[in-house]
């Protein structure tokens, strides 16, 4: 079955993007991942399944937590992402490491296999997000727990919230879904349906809130604008460029404090058991 909105070439030509920004080893955004870690009771010695790994997230982390003894398998649909992966496990010497070039709809593997299944803003992507958490279901071993994180809400997440008002204000209107797919997730209750739909017990979901610190003066947010809206901003010439990056500066000022910015994030995650 062909993706829709995140298609196979999509995903091919943001790869180079992601890559350009992927840490090149240890991951920057490390404590989301250990919330998917603590969540999913993830110990040293498990055998770990993380879908739409990308470039390694929580893969890489997880890899760390388990240990020699242990394992994880990093899937996605696109080898291109996967690739990122590959090299930041070989810089981090990591030989606890699998790779699967896979849906997370259709997953290669037989019944009972892990002891956990991770996905960090995956779902969104997923064309059946319930028959996703189904096939998760099914690998995992008895008593096996999934735990699955998304974007939550714009309101509470400044920087996704403050690049979305710039470009809304500076590039045409691309045609499409609204709210944004990759926003599918946000609200309260929307992931703990779907785990229960798919036959979980012991279902939990909470929002993760946090104050992230950014160093005054750097352009923190280069790496998001590029990953998210990089096809778009195609469409801009240099001195449109240079122009959109001082509106964005602008927009973040109110965010200073001190020699820091303080931004809002706001992610949801939801955890089960098999
Ligand atoms: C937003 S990225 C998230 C990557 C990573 N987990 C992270 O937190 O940075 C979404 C990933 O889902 C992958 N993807 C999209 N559709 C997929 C599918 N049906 N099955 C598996 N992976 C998919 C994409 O290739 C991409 O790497």
């Amino acid at each position: 079955m062909m993706s829709t909105s995140s298609s196979r070439e999509e995903w091919a030509a943001r790869a180079a993007l992601w890559d350009k920004h992927a840490p090149e080893g240890e991951s920057v955004t490390d404590e989301l991942n250990q919330i998917l870690i603590e969540i999913t009771g993830t110990e040293s010695g498990d055998n770990v399944l993380d879908l739409a790994s990308g470039s390694g997230e929580p893969a890489i982390s997880i890899a760390l937590k388990v240990g020699a003894k242990g394992s994880v398998t990093a899937l996605d649909a696109h080898g291109e992402m996967l690739a990122v992966t590959r090299r930041r496990a070989a810089k981090l010497e990591l030989s606890n490491m699998a790779f699967e070039i896979a849906r997370m709809e259709d997953l290669p593997f037989a019944d009972d296999t892990f002891d956990a299944v991770t996905c960090r803003f995956g779902l969104q992507s997923s064309e059946d997000a319930v028959q996703t958490l189904r096939e998760a279901r099914r690998v995992l071993k008895p008593a096996g727990k999934a735990g699955f994180m998304t974007h939550g809400v714009e309101e509470r997440n400044t920087l996704s919230a403050v690049l979305a008002n710039v470009i809304r204000s500076t590039l045409p209107e691309k045609s499409g879904e609204t709210p944004p797919r990759r926003l599918r997730f946000r609200d309260a209750g929307s992931l703990r349906v779907v785990f229960d739909a798919a036959g979980f017990s012991e279902v939990g979901e909470r929002e993760v809130l946090r104050t992230v610190i950014r160093e005054g003066g750097s352009q923190f947010w280069r790496s998001l604008l590029e990953r998210r809206y990089g096809s778009r901003l195609k469409a801009l010439d240099a001195e449109g460029r240079s122009q959109l990056d001082a509106a964005i500066d602008e927009a973040f000022a109110v965010y200073l404090a001190g020699d820091h910015y303080e931004l809002q994030s706001a992610d949801m995650v939801a955890w089960g058991t098999k």
